[in-house]
Protein backbone atom coordinates (compact mmCIF):
# COMPACT_ATOMS: atom_id res chain seq x y z
CA UNK A 1 0.00 0.00 0.00
CA UNK A 2 2.87 2.20 0.12
CA UNK A 3 3.58 2.34 -3.27
CA UNK A 4 0.18 3.11 -3.94
CA UNK A 5 -0.33 6.02 -1.83
CA UNK A 6 2.93 7.74 -3.24
CA UNK A 7 2.45 6.76 -6.63
CA UNK A 8 1.40 10.13 -8.13
CA UNK A 9 -0.25 9.03 -11.05
CA UNK A 10 -2.61 7.03 -8.91
CA UNK A 11 -2.31 10.31 -6.66
CA UNK A 12 -3.85 12.67 -9.21
CA UNK A 13 -6.27 10.36 -10.38
CA UNK A 14 -7.80 10.37 -6.60
CA UNK A 15 -7.30 13.70 -6.07
CA UNK A 16 -5.57 12.69 -3.28
CA UNK A 17 -2.76 15.58 -1.90
CA UNK A 18 -2.54 14.77 1.34
CA UNK A 19 0.99 13.19 2.16
CA UNK A 20 1.17 10.18 4.56
CA UNK A 21 3.77 8.51 6.71
CA UNK A 22 5.00 4.86 6.46
CA UNK A 23 3.89 4.77 9.98
CA UNK A 24 -0.08 6.55 9.08
CA UNK A 25 -0.17 4.18 6.59
CA UNK A 26 0.43 1.12 8.76
CA UNK A 27 -2.25 2.46 11.21
CA UNK A 28 -4.60 2.61 8.79
CA UNK A 29 -4.19 -0.85 7.52
CA UNK A 30 -4.24 -2.34 11.08
CA UNK A 31 -7.81 -0.22 11.70
CA UNK A 32 -9.19 -1.77 9.02
CA UNK A 33 -10.42 -5.09 10.04
CA UNK A 34 -12.33 -3.37 13.38
CA UNK A 35 -15.01 -0.63 10.87
CA UNK A 36 -17.93 -2.00 10.54
CA UNK A 37 -19.38 1.38 8.58
CA UNK A 38 -17.09 0.74 5.41
CA UNK A 39 -15.19 -2.25 3.89
CA UNK A 40 -11.86 -2.14 2.76
CA UNK A 41 -10.43 -4.61 0.97
CA UNK A 42 -7.09 -5.64 -0.57
CA UNK A 43 -7.23 -6.31 -4.08
CA UNK A 44 -5.13 -9.67 -4.91
CA UNK A 45 -3.57 -10.55 -8.34
CA UNK A 46 -4.50 -14.44 -7.60
CA UNK A 47 -1.56 -15.68 -10.73
CA UNK A 48 1.26 -14.29 -8.35
CA UNK A 49 -0.95 -14.30 -5.37
CA UNK A 50 0.66 -10.28 -4.91
CA UNK A 51 -1.25 -7.08 -3.40
CA UNK A 52 -2.65 -5.11 -6.20
CA UNK A 53 -4.41 -2.70 -4.38
CA UNK A 54 -7.65 -1.52 -2.60
CA UNK A 55 -11.05 -1.33 -3.51
CA UNK A 56 -13.75 -0.12 -0.65
CA UNK A 57 -16.97 0.81 -0.07
CA UNK A 58 -17.56 3.45 2.46
CA UNK A 59 -19.84 6.40 3.12
CA UNK A 60 -22.99 3.97 4.08
CA UNK A 61 -26.34 5.83 3.42
CA UNK A 62 -28.48 4.32 5.53
CA UNK A 63 -31.63 5.84 4.46
CA UNK A 64 -30.78 5.32 0.94
CA UNK A 65 -29.40 2.10 1.39
CA UNK A 66 -26.53 3.25 -0.18
CA UNK A 67 -22.63 3.37 -0.28
CA UNK A 68 -19.70 4.91 -2.49
CA UNK A 69 -17.37 2.85 -4.44
CA UNK A 70 -13.53 3.57 -4.55
CA UNK A 71 -10.57 1.97 -5.94
CA UNK A 72 -6.65 2.10 -6.64
CA UNK A 73 -4.43 0.04 -8.05
CA UNK A 74 -0.90 -0.27 -6.64
CA UNK A 75 0.36 1.50 -9.37
CA UNK A 76 1.09 2.24 -13.33
CA UNK A 77 2.57 -1.85 -13.07
CA UNK A 78 -0.97 -2.85 -12.32
CA UNK A 79 -2.92 -0.58 -14.62
CA UNK A 80 -4.88 -1.62 -17.65
CA UNK A 81 -4.83 -5.71 -17.06
CA UNK A 82 -8.15 -5.96 -16.32
CA UNK A 83 -8.12 -6.22 -12.32
CA UNK A 84 -9.48 -2.84 -11.56
CA UNK A 85 -12.63 -4.14 -13.65
CA UNK A 86 -13.11 -8.00 -11.85
CA UNK A 87 -11.92 -6.25 -8.35
CA UNK A 88 -14.89 -3.62 -9.05
CA UNK A 89 -17.52 -6.38 -10.17
CA UNK A 90 -16.58 -8.14 -7.57
CA UNK A 91 -17.22 -5.60 -4.92
CA UNK A 92 -20.06 -4.87 -6.66
CA UNK A 93 -21.99 -8.17 -6.72
CA UNK A 94 -20.77 -8.16 -3.00
CA UNK A 95 -22.48 -4.80 -1.91
CA UNK A 96 -25.50 -5.24 -3.77
CA UNK A 97 -26.36 -9.02 -3.13
CA UNK A 98 -24.63 -10.33 0.17
CA UNK A 99 -24.84 -6.82 1.59
CA UNK A 100 -27.89 -6.48 -0.40
CA UNK A 101 -27.26 -2.28 -0.60
CA UNK A 102 -29.72 -0.66 -3.04
CA UNK A 103 -27.22 1.46 -4.55
CA UNK A 104 -23.62 1.97 -4.92
CA UNK A 105 -22.15 5.68 -6.12
CA UNK A 106 -18.93 6.97 -6.99
CA UNK A 107 -16.72 9.97 -7.99
CA UNK A 108 -14.66 9.96 -11.10
CA UNK A 109 -12.88 12.56 -12.63
CA UNK A 110 -13.88 13.33 -16.16
CA UNK A 111 -10.33 13.13 -17.47
CA UNK A 112 -9.92 9.24 -16.13
CA UNK A 113 -10.89 7.74 -19.13
CA UNK A 114 -9.45 4.32 -17.94
CA UNK A 115 -11.31 4.11 -14.82
CA UNK A 116 -14.52 5.09 -16.42
CA UNK A 117 -14.49 2.66 -19.01
CA UNK A 118 -13.58 0.20 -15.91
CA UNK A 119 -16.60 1.43 -13.81
CA UNK A 120 -18.80 1.05 -17.06
CA UNK A 121 -17.98 -2.68 -17.98
CA UNK A 122 -18.70 -3.28 -13.93
CA UNK A 123 -22.00 -1.82 -14.73
CA UNK A 124 -22.12 1.65 -13.40
CA UNK A 125 -23.98 4.75 -15.56
CA UNK A 126 -22.85 8.10 -15.16
CA UNK A 127 -25.95 9.66 -13.13
CA UNK A 128 -24.69 13.37 -12.82
CA UNK A 129 -21.79 16.04 -13.25
CA UNK A 130 -20.68 17.91 -11.08
CA UNK A 131 -17.29 20.30 -10.64
CA UNK A 132 -15.15 20.52 -7.03
CA UNK A 133 -11.44 21.96 -6.56
CA UNK A 134 -11.69 23.52 -10.27
CA UNK A 135 -12.09 19.67 -11.84
CA UNK A 136 -14.78 18.19 -13.76
CA UNK A 137 -16.17 15.46 -12.00
CA UNK A 138 -18.70 12.40 -13.28
CA UNK A 139 -20.81 10.75 -10.69
CA UNK A 140 -21.74 6.65 -11.58
CA UNK A 141 -24.32 4.49 -10.18
CA UNK A 142 -24.99 1.16 -9.93
CA UNK A 143 -28.35 0.05 -8.47
CA UNK A 144 -29.76 -3.73 -7.47
CA UNK A 145 -32.66 -3.14 -9.34
CA UNK A 146 -32.56 -0.82 -12.59
CA UNK A 147 -33.43 -0.91 -15.69
CA UNK A 148 -34.73 2.07 -18.12
CA UNK A 149 -33.93 1.10 -21.53
CA UNK A 150 -33.76 3.42 -24.69
CA UNK A 151 -37.01 2.86 -25.68
CA UNK A 152 -37.44 1.98 -28.91
CA UNK A 153 -35.51 -1.37 -28.43
CA UNK A 154 -34.50 -1.91 -31.68
CA UNK A 155 -33.51 -5.47 -33.42
CA UNK A 156 -33.15 -6.47 -36.59
CA UNK A 157 -36.69 -6.32 -37.85
CA UNK A 158 -38.49 -5.20 -34.88
CA UNK A 159 -38.84 -2.64 -32.09
CA UNK A 160 -40.36 -3.05 -28.62
CA UNK A 161 -41.68 -0.05 -27.07
CA UNK A 162 -43.61 0.39 -23.87
CA UNK A 163 -47.52 0.00 -23.77
CA UNK A 164 -49.80 2.78 -23.79
CA UNK A 165 -52.93 2.81 -21.73
CA UNK A 166 -54.81 3.89 -23.92
CA UNK A 167 -54.06 4.22 -27.57
CA UNK A 168 -52.81 -0.12 -27.46
CA UNK A 169 -56.05 -1.20 -25.94
CA UNK A 170 -57.19 -2.11 -29.30
CA UNK A 171 -53.40 -3.76 -30.24
CA UNK A 172 -53.55 -5.68 -27.43
CA UNK A 173 -57.05 -6.63 -27.96
CA UNK A 174 -56.46 -7.68 -31.96
CA UNK A 175 -54.50 -10.85 -30.27
CA UNK A 176 -55.83 -11.44 -26.61
CA UNK A 177 -59.21 -11.60 -27.97
CA UNK A 178 -58.22 -14.69 -29.73
CA UNK A 179 -58.74 -18.42 -28.40
CA UNK A 180 -55.68 -19.70 -30.27
CA UNK A 181 -53.34 -17.21 -28.64
CA UNK A 182 -55.16 -17.55 -24.69
CA UNK A 183 -54.78 -21.30 -25.25
CA UNK A 184 -52.03 -22.12 -22.90
CA UNK A 185 -51.73 -18.21 -21.36
CA UNK A 186 -53.20 -17.87 -18.02
CA UNK A 187 -56.01 -15.67 -19.25
CA UNK A 188 -59.10 -16.41 -21.51
CA UNK A 189 -59.85 -14.28 -24.15
CA UNK A 190 -60.41 -10.86 -22.92
CA UNK A 191 -62.42 -8.55 -24.02
CA UNK A 192 -62.25 -4.93 -25.14
CA UNK A 193 -63.48 -3.52 -21.93
CA UNK A 194 -61.17 -6.05 -20.00
CA UNK A 195 -58.65 -5.21 -21.70
CA UNK A 196 -58.87 -1.56 -21.01
CA UNK A 197 -59.82 -1.72 -17.38
CA UNK A 198 -56.20 -3.73 -16.86
CA UNK A 199 -54.40 -1.02 -18.88
CA UNK A 200 -55.20 1.79 -16.29
CA UNK A 201 -53.37 -0.32 -13.49
CA UNK A 202 -50.09 1.78 -14.07
CA UNK A 203 -48.42 -1.57 -12.94
CA UNK A 204 -49.43 -2.94 -16.00
CA UNK A 205 -47.66 -0.63 -18.66
CA UNK A 206 -44.39 -0.17 -16.83
CA UNK A 207 -41.64 0.77 -18.95
CA UNK A 208 -39.10 1.05 -16.04
CA UNK A 209 -37.68 -1.27 -13.89
CA UNK A 210 -36.41 -0.02 -10.64
CA UNK A 211 -37.60 -2.89 -7.60
CA UNK A 212 -38.13 -6.28 -7.58
CA UNK A 213 -41.60 -7.71 -7.88
CA UNK A 214 -41.84 -5.57 -11.32
CA UNK A 215 -42.73 -6.48 -14.28
CA UNK A 216 -41.99 -4.31 -17.58
CA UNK A 217 -44.92 -4.75 -20.94
CA UNK A 218 -43.24 -4.03 -23.97
CA UNK A 219 -45.10 -3.83 -27.69
CA UNK A 220 -43.51 -5.36 -30.49
CA UNK A 221 -43.84 -3.86 -33.92
CA UNK A 222 -42.46 -4.68 -37.61
CA UNK A 223 -39.90 -1.97 -38.22
CA UNK A 224 -40.38 -1.59 -41.84
CA UNK A 225 -44.33 -1.50 -41.84
CA UNK A 226 -45.18 -0.54 -37.80
CA UNK A 227 -47.18 -3.02 -37.32
CA UNK A 228 -47.78 -4.50 -34.28
CA UNK A 229 -47.50 -8.02 -33.87
CA UNK A 230 -47.22 -9.13 -30.01
CA UNK A 231 -46.42 -8.00 -26.91
CA UNK A 232 -43.78 -8.95 -24.54
CA UNK A 233 -42.97 -9.49 -20.66
CA UNK A 234 -39.91 -9.25 -18.60
CA UNK A 235 -40.42 -10.17 -15.16
CA UNK A 236 -37.92 -8.94 -11.98
CA UNK A 237 -38.34 -11.83 -9.17
CA UNK A 238 -35.85 -11.07 -7.03
CA UNK A 239 -32.77 -8.93 -6.78
CA UNK A 240 -30.70 -11.24 -4.50
CA UNK A 241 -31.34 -14.14 -6.80
CA UNK A 242 -31.15 -11.97 -9.89
CA UNK A 243 -33.58 -13.69 -11.14
CA UNK A 244 -36.11 -12.36 -14.11
CA UNK A 245 -38.57 -14.25 -16.74
CA UNK A 246 -40.09 -13.82 -20.14
CA UNK A 247 -43.11 -14.38 -21.33
CA UNK A 248 -44.25 -12.95 -25.07
CA UNK A 249 -47.10 -13.94 -27.23
CA UNK A 250 -47.45 -13.34 -31.09
CA UNK A 251 -50.73 -12.77 -32.88
CA UNK A 252 -50.84 -15.51 -35.35
CA UNK A 253 -50.79 -13.49 -38.20
CA UNK A 254 -47.01 -13.07 -37.26
CA UNK A 255 -46.29 -16.43 -36.46
CA UNK A 256 -43.61 -18.77 -38.11
CA UNK A 257 -41.29 -16.08 -39.03
CA UNK A 258 -39.21 -16.03 -36.33
CA UNK A 259 -40.26 -12.40 -34.37
CA UNK A 260 -40.81 -14.15 -30.96
CA UNK A 261 -37.39 -15.69 -31.17
CA UNK A 262 -36.18 -11.69 -31.85
CA UNK A 263 -37.71 -10.20 -29.38
CA UNK A 264 -37.57 -12.94 -26.66
CA UNK A 265 -33.37 -12.19 -27.59
CA UNK A 266 -33.97 -8.84 -27.18
CA UNK A 267 -35.70 -9.43 -23.73
CA UNK A 268 -32.18 -11.53 -22.75
CA UNK A 269 -30.42 -8.92 -23.65
CA UNK A 270 -32.49 -6.07 -21.27
CA UNK A 271 -32.38 -8.64 -18.31
CA UNK A 272 -28.62 -9.78 -18.56
CA UNK A 273 -27.32 -6.47 -19.85
CA UNK A 274 -29.71 -4.21 -17.61
CA UNK A 275 -31.10 -5.63 -15.18
CA UNK A 276 -27.77 -7.85 -14.54
CA UNK A 277 -29.62 -10.94 -14.05
CA UNK A 278 -28.35 -14.12 -12.79
CA UNK A 279 -30.95 -16.52 -14.33
CA UNK A 280 -33.66 -15.79 -16.53
CA UNK A 281 -36.08 -18.55 -16.73
CA UNK A 282 -39.19 -19.07 -18.89
CA UNK A 283 -42.94 -21.56 -18.43
CA UNK A 284 -45.14 -22.90 -20.53
CA UNK A 285 -47.41 -25.61 -21.45
CA UNK A 286 -45.62 -28.67 -22.68
CA UNK A 287 -48.55 -29.23 -25.13
CA UNK A 288 -46.89 -25.67 -26.61
CA UNK A 289 -43.94 -26.49 -28.58
CA UNK A 290 -44.08 -23.61 -30.71
CA UNK A 291 -42.91 -21.49 -27.57
CA UNK A 292 -40.70 -24.43 -25.96
CA UNK A 293 -38.84 -23.67 -29.92
CA UNK A 294 -38.11 -20.14 -29.17
CA UNK A 295 -36.66 -20.76 -26.17
CA UNK A 296 -34.62 -23.42 -27.68
CA UNK A 297 -33.62 -21.39 -30.06
CA UNK A 298 -32.26 -19.23 -27.57
CA UNK A 299 -30.40 -21.49 -25.52
CA UNK A 300 -32.47 -22.10 -22.74
CA UNK A 301 -32.16 -25.10 -20.71
CA UNK A 302 -34.92 -27.10 -19.81
CA UNK A 303 -34.56 -27.18 -16.27
CA UNK A 304 -37.66 -28.64 -14.87
CA UNK A 305 -40.29 -30.32 -15.44
CA UNK A 306 -43.99 -30.47 -13.13
CA UNK A 307 -45.81 -33.38 -14.23
CA UNK A 308 -49.29 -32.33 -13.93
CA UNK A 309 -48.08 -29.55 -11.96
CA UNK A 310 -50.98 -27.21 -12.47
CA UNK A 311 -54.93 -27.51 -12.98
CA UNK A 312 -55.13 -25.47 -15.51
CA UNK A 313 -58.35 -24.35 -17.84
CA UNK A 314 -60.21 -27.64 -16.67
CA UNK A 315 -57.38 -29.91 -16.40
CA UNK A 316 -54.63 -31.39 -15.63
CA UNK A 317 -51.37 -29.40 -17.48
CA UNK A 318 -47.70 -30.34 -17.37
CA UNK A 319 -45.56 -27.04 -16.68
CA UNK A 320 -42.11 -26.95 -18.34
CA UNK A 321 -39.48 -24.61 -16.82
CA UNK A 322 -36.51 -23.37 -19.00
CA UNK A 323 -33.35 -21.26 -17.30
CA UNK A 324 -30.07 -19.58 -18.85
CA UNK A 325 -27.45 -18.37 -16.93
CA UNK A 326 -25.47 -14.90 -17.34
CA UNK A 327 -22.22 -16.56 -18.18
CA UNK A 328 -24.24 -18.85 -20.61
CA UNK A 329 -25.68 -16.46 -22.58
CA UNK A 330 -22.40 -14.24 -22.73
CA UNK A 331 -20.37 -17.19 -24.06
CA UNK A 332 -23.12 -18.68 -26.34
C1 LIG B 1 -8.95 2.98 -12.34
C2 LIG B 1 -8.35 1.59 -12.15
C3 LIG B 1 -8.87 1.01 -10.84
C4 LIG B 1 -8.86 0.73 -13.32
O1 LIG B 1 -8.32 -0.54 -13.19
P1 LIG B 1 -7.48 -1.20 -14.39
O2 LIG B 1 -7.17 -2.58 -14.00
O3 LIG B 1 -6.37 -0.28 -14.75
O4 LIG B 1 -8.55 -1.15 -15.57
P2 LIG B 1 -8.94 -2.34 -16.54
O5 LIG B 1 -7.72 -2.84 -17.21
O6 LIG B 1 -9.78 -3.33 -15.81
O7 LIG B 1 -9.93 -1.59 -17.55
C5 LIG B 1 -9.55 -0.39 -18.14
C6 LIG B 1 -10.43 -0.15 -19.38
O8 LIG B 1 -10.20 1.19 -19.82
C7 LIG B 1 -9.72 1.18 -21.15
N1 LIG B 1 -8.81 2.29 -21.23
C8 LIG B 1 -7.55 2.39 -20.79
N2 LIG B 1 -7.08 3.61 -21.07
C9 LIG B 1 -8.06 4.28 -21.69
C10 LIG B 1 -8.16 5.57 -22.24
N3 LIG B 1 -7.16 6.45 -22.19
N4 LIG B 1 -9.34 5.93 -22.82
C11 LIG B 1 -10.37 5.06 -22.87
N5 LIG B 1 -10.31 3.81 -22.37
C12 LIG B 1 -9.17 3.44 -21.79
C13 LIG B 1 -9.07 -0.18 -21.31
O9 LIG B 1 -9.01 -0.55 -22.67
C14 LIG B 1 -10.05 -1.04 -20.52
O10 LIG B 1 -11.25 -1.22 -21.25
P3 LIG B 1 -11.60 -2.65 -21.89
O11 LIG B 1 -11.77 -3.59 -20.73
O12 LIG B 1 -12.89 -2.39 -22.61
O13 LIG B 1 -10.45 -2.99 -22.78
C15 LIG B 1 -6.79 1.62 -12.14
O14 LIG B 1 -6.31 2.01 -13.42
C16 LIG B 1 -6.22 2.56 -11.12
O15 LIG B 1 -6.06 2.22 -9.97
N6 LIG B 1 -5.90 3.82 -11.56
C17 LIG B 1 -5.33 4.82 -10.67
C18 LIG B 1 -6.29 5.26 -9.59
C19 LIG B 1 -7.65 5.63 -10.13
O16 LIG B 1 -7.78 6.22 -11.18
N7 LIG B 1 -8.68 5.25 -9.36
C20 LIG B 1 -10.05 5.57 -9.68
C21 LIG B 1 -10.38 6.86 -9.10
S1 LIG B 1 -12.06 7.25 -9.37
Amino acid sequence: MWEEVTDPEGNDLTATTADFTRAQVASWCASRTAQDERLDLAVVDTATGEYAGEAVLNEYDAERNSANFRIALRGPAWYGRGLGTEATRLLVEHGLRTVGLDFITLGVLARNPRARRAYATAGFRETSRFVEDGEDWVEMTIARSWLSPDYPVLTERLALRPLHPEKDVDTIHSWRSLPEVCRYTPFDPQSREAIAERLTDPERTRSVIDAEGQVISLVVERRDTGQPVGDVVLFWHSAADGHAEIGYELHPDHAGQGFATEAAEALLRLAFDGLRAHRVSARMDQRNTASAAVVGRLGMRLEATYVEGEWFKGEWSTLLVFGLLEHEWRGA
